[in-house]
């Protein structure tokens, strides 16, 4: 399957939404990454799930929420009726993990887990069943254009062979830092998808040909890569 490329919003130029996401769509890009900061979890305020709503009738892509939030389940519903294909919740910030993941299975989203770079991928060990993804951050969250940490590169290839020990399917999300340089190393590693903000949304060349550059440098053909699941 070819890697997934999810363009993180919070890097597109905000006065131009509508033109990046018909380019990233047809550069092949399945999904859209949509970072939810609460300003308590991490410092910073982002996108919310009205901002979801208003491209939803747009574009048939995928949507995925990644909530930094400290009471996320709180507002899974939220995220669901804004339109989120898949939503993400931190292990640091709830402590009902399950129930959450639970409910965003039941409004028929994928439901993913995160794990901040020091988190060990232990401490995902009971719910991975449970999981449809697994996203492993590569810097500490709260902001774009953050240096990539390398030390989440093991535990990426760690939740690569837990996955084929246990027969089990999710996909493994990288997201922080995610460049020409280190798309590569992440992939190898064994990530399915790769969020990429700053290092896609370039100046010096369109978006077409920035999504074209990531995919060379792992060396994946540039067209036939739909990254579709
Ligand atoms: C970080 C966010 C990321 C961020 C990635 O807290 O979760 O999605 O936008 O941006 P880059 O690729 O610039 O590190
Ligand atoms: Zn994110």
């Amino acid at each position: 399957m070819p890697v997934i490329i999810a363009p993180s919003m919070i890097s597109a130029d905000w006065w131009n939404v509508a033109p990046q996401v018909e380019d990233l769509e047809s550069a092949g890009c399945a999904w859209l990454h949509f970072d939810a900061m609460d300003a308590h979890f991490v410092p910073n305020f982002t996108l919310g799930p009205m901002f979801l709503k208003a491209v939803r009738p747009h574009t048939k892509l995928h949507f995925d929420a990644h909530l930094m939030m400290s009471n996320a389940g709180d507002y899974v519903d939220e995220f669901l009726d804004a339109g989120a294909n898949s939503i993400s919740i931190h292990v640091e910030a709830n402590a009902h993990l399950h129930r959450v993941l639970d409910a965003i299975k039941s409004g028929g989203a994928m439901a993913g887990v995160v794990i901040n770079p020091a988190t060990p991928t232990n401490v995902l060990d009971a719910i991975l069943p449970d999981v449809d993804f697994v996203l492993v951050m590569s810097v500490n969250p709260g902001f774009g254009g953050q240096k990539f940490l390398p030390l989440c590169i093991p535990k990426i290839a760690d939740l690569k062979r837990q996955r084929d020990e246990l027969g089990l399917n999710f996909l493994i999300q990288v997201d922080g830092g995610v460049s020409l340089q280190t798309a590569p190393q992440v992939v190898s590693a064994g990530a399915d998808c790769l969020v990429i903000g700053s290092a896609l949304f370039r100046k010096d060349i369109s978006l077409t040909q920035s999504v074209y550059e990531v995919r060379d440098s792992y060396n994946e053909p540039r067209a036939s890569a739909t990254g579709s699941i």
